[in-house]
């Protein structure tokens, strides 16, 4: 069948999904279908600290590499993921990380890493998931170690910092959880606008929120309200990427055929949903294959069996998600 990646291009948009190094190298199914299918990727963990940062003085580039030396074959652009998160922090950052040395510390990574690829990424997730809702705090920052360490300034920080050392990349603000009509997520959505609003006033470089995405069949649908914040973005002058997009089928029994058609059911209505509106740029699911969707861990199903989640199934056959996706494109 014609490729997502085609479909994509003929309406001028990005589209693909998260890699992992080690598998575009080793497995030639995973490989093939990535290439055929995506004119965009990101990697699902090799530009985290955790990934690129083995000890306080040693950078780790080769599996980060490896992605771009991949992306630039077969004709792909890539997004980092990412310089600033509460996750995903190496073992030593913890013992080493203090109020007097954080902001070095996080300065000192975003020049090297973002150095390290300047020039050659669409765009970067900046940060990622600074918005918590629960946390109670009035202007809605999440109680992370950031925040505890240098306080709000390190979200300006870090994206002037990205700025700085690499020119070119869209710079980006991601979070989750901003997808559907409930109050907790319009408030979040709105915390999102507010803080990316004040940014822009402040003349932070900022070009693009990212909508993970992570929805979850069963749960609802996205709808007016979400239309409405991507154009409120856009009214800022900024771009929308839809950056980890997956439905989780956990909540679904039935029939794999069932799970299947409300899944991709849910991805159809979500991209038309997102689509309709022009600073929508760019769409990437959170991995190609359903056999190493995160979602296998993360939302496992109580009966054991796979997710059925992403474009492609275990054979590297299209799902009826390929089909969705593809109409939408
Ligand atoms: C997840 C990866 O998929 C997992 O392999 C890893 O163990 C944890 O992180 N939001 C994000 C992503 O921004 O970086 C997360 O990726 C999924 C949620």
């Amino acid at each position: 069948p014609q490729s997502l990646r085609a479909h994509a291009q003929a309406r001028g948009l990005l589209a693909g999904c998260a890699v992992v190094p080690e598998k575009l190298a080793g497995e030639p199914a995973y490989a093939n279908t990535v290439a055929e299918q995506a004119n965009l990727l990101v990697a699902e963990n090799a530009m985290k600290w955790k990934a690129l940062r083995p000890a306080p003085d040693k950078y780790n580039f080769a599996p980060a590499d490896a992605i771009l030396a991949f992306a630039n074959e077969h004709n792909q652009r890539v997004r980092g993921h990412n310089l600033c998160w509460h996750e995903a922090l190496p073992d030593w950052f913890q013992a080493t990380a203090t109020h007097e040395n954080a902001r070095e510390l996080l300065i000192d990574h975003i020049e090297h890493v973002a150095g390290h690829f300047a020039g050659k990424l669409h765009s970067w997730d900046v940060v990622n998931e600074a918005i918590d809702v629960k946390d109670g705090r009035p202007d809605g920052l999440r109680k992370s170690p950031w925040l505890d360490l240098i306080g709000p300034d390190y979200i300006e920080i870090a994206f002037r910092t990205a700025r700085r050392a690499d020119s070119t990349a869209l710079l980006t603000y991601n979070d989750y959880g901003i997808e559907l009509d409930t109050p907790e997520q319009e408030q979040k959505r709105s915390q999102v606008l507010a803080l990316v609003k004040q940014l822009r006033l402040r003349g932070v470089p900022i070009h693009a929120v990212g909508v993970q995405s992570h929805l979850t069949a069963g749960e609802g649908t996205p709808g007016a309200g979400l239309r409405e914040f991507v154009r409120a973005v856009g009214e800022l002058g900024m771009q929308v990427f839809i950056t980890e997009l997956d439905v989780s089928d956990h909540k679904l029994t039935g029939s794999v055929k069932e799970r299947d058609t409300a899944v991709a059911k849910l991805y159809g209505d979500y991209l038309n949903l997102v689509l309709a509106e022009p600073n929508v740029t760019a769409v990437l699911t959170w991995g190609i294959t359903d056999t190493y969707s995160w979602l296998n861990h993360h939302h496992a199903r109580s009966d054991g069996q796979p997710q059925r989640c992403l474009p492609f199934d275990a054979d590297y056959q299209p799902t009826p998600v390929f089909f969705a996706m593809r109409k939408a494109f």
